[in-house]
């Protein structure tokens, strides 16, 4: 099942689907900002990460082709100022997907990735008809835990060692939402400033368990 990537907007902040020739612009935009980045960048287990921004779009052309993903650039004044993946697209009794976003330094601390988080959940409860929106974030990126707890999305647990990130596995708090929690979208909620205050907040026992690592064995 093909999905068609929309363009979405808000404000200054748009949401548009992502084309090959943001390659070289998302390329300068990626190595400018690679402190910024590097340590909250997913990586492979399998082979050191290949810098090919093309076939990168080419693949989340690809995936959104086949009814998975959702691949947008994020604009702020019409300047393209990050990312933002819906991914993991499921219909049928899951009906879920799970979002993922970096914006460059230059824009953070303007409401750029809520916004655009609000917008791209709203699409995918309203459009696509998903149940389930997940965010997943390291216990170190509070700037990133700002960004549910803005939005209200409701903390869900603790993955132990979830997603390979900057070169290992990292334990990741899960935060979810489903559409019946809603009654007038994510966006609207929040400007109105009816997002609820302490959805997001993590358990003290997952933050102290997060702080301790999951014993691995060692002859692996
Ligand atoms: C996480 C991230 C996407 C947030 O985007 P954003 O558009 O700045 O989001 P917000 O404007 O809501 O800011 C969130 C928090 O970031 C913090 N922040 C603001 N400006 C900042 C800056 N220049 N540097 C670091 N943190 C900053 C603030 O605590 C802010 O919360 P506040 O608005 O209550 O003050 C962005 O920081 C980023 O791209 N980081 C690197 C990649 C990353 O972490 N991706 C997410 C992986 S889960």
């Amino acid at each position: 099942m093909s999905i068609v990537v929309p363009t979405l907007r808000e404000g200054s902040v748009g949401l548009r689907p992502i084309r090959l020739r943001d390659a070289r612009a998302l390329e300068r935009s990626l190595l400018d900002n690679r402190s910024w980045l590097r340590q909250w960048e997913a990586t492979s287990p399998y082979a050191p990460m290949a810098f090919d921004t093309r076939s990168s779009i080419r693949s989340l052309q690809n995936n959104a082709r086949a009814g998975h993903g959702l691949p947008f650039i994020v604009e702020y004044d019409g300047e393209l100022a990050g990312q933002l993946n819906v991914s993991s697209i499921t219909y049928g009794s899951l009906s879920s997907a799970t979002i993922g976003y970096w914006i460059a330094e230059q824009f953070a601390g303007r409401n750029i990735t809520p916004t655009a988080v609000a917008l791209a959940t709203d699409y995918c409860f309203y459009q696509l008809g998903l149940h389930r929106m997940e965010i997943c974030i390291r216990p170190e990126n509070a700037p990133s835990l700002r960004v549910v707890e803005k939005l209200g999305f409701r903390y869900e647990g603790l993955r132990r060692r979830y997603i390979h990130i900057n070169g290992d596995w990292r334990d990741h708090f899960c935060f979810g939402l489903v559409s019946e929690e809603l009654t007038q979208g994510v966006l609207r909620r929040w400007l109105d400033g009816q997002a609820p205050q302490d959805a997001a907040t993590v358990s003290a026992e997952d933050r102290a368990a997060a702080a301790i690592p999951l014993p691995v064995a060692r002859d692996r």
